[in-house]
């Protein structure tokens, strides 16, 4: 086990030395398919292998974050099947086959997903970390309701911690979202380099 890691990162640690370990050996490991924001993906992957163990480091997809691994702080939150999930909950083969979304596919084509230009608007980030689990639970509540009240919005957020406290301005960007969507305006993704 290695020393020094903080509680709730050991488990996943030890499970990637033991697939490099696998891997080394030459041990043949179940494949999976895996759709990820639109892209088919054939996996080698223990079937009880957390899906964001899997989107992480078999598919570079860093953006979606390992905070406390027990489903309770929401910063592996991505979509599968449009319904937001805990994906250091969820097994590859329980999500095989389905769509998943990550914070690398919200935005479509050219354009912000209107949680993006509002979180800008509302300069909602402190540190960071817990931003991707808070904006792809507000993208699957502004989904299946996109003009929800406070108590819609406290509720569906319930479930993702920011040790930051940016919980006002986490609420007042999902407001501005939801009128962004009932004007309908398309946001462009900005040049790399505006948003520094
Ligand atoms: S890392 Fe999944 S809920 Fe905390
Ligand atoms: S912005 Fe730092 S934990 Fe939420």
């Amino acid at each position: 086990m290695p020393i020094g890691l903080p509680v709730g990162l050991n488990e996943p640690y030890a499970e990637m030395s033991w697939l490099a370990t696998m891997r080394t050996n030459g041990v043949t490991m179940p494949k999976f398919i895996l759709q990820v924001n639109q892209t088919t993906h054939t996996i080698d992957a223990e079937a009880d292998m957390p899906l964001l163990w899997a989107l992480r480091d078999l598919l570079s997809l860093v953006g979606t974050k390992y905070g406390c691994g027990i489903g309770q702080c929401g910063a592996c939150t991505v979509h599968l099947a449009g319904k937001s999930v805990r994906s250091c909950l969820l097994t590859v083969k329980d999500a095989e086959k389905l769509p998943i979304t990550t914070i690398e596919a919200l935005a479509q084509e050219q354009n912000l997903h209107p949680l993006q230009q509002a979180w800008i608007n509302q300069d909602v980030a402190q540190c960071g970390y817990c931003q991707t689990g808070q904006i792809m639970t507000a993208a699957a509540l502004l989904t299946e309701n996109p003009q929800p009240t406070d108590d819609d919005i406290d509720q569906a957020m319930a479930g993702n911690y920011c040790r930051c406290g940016t919980y006002p301005r986490i609420k007042s960007a999902i407001k501005e979202a939801s009128a962004l969507i009932s004007q309908n305006i398309q946001i462009l993704v900005p040049p790399e380099g505006d948003l520094a």
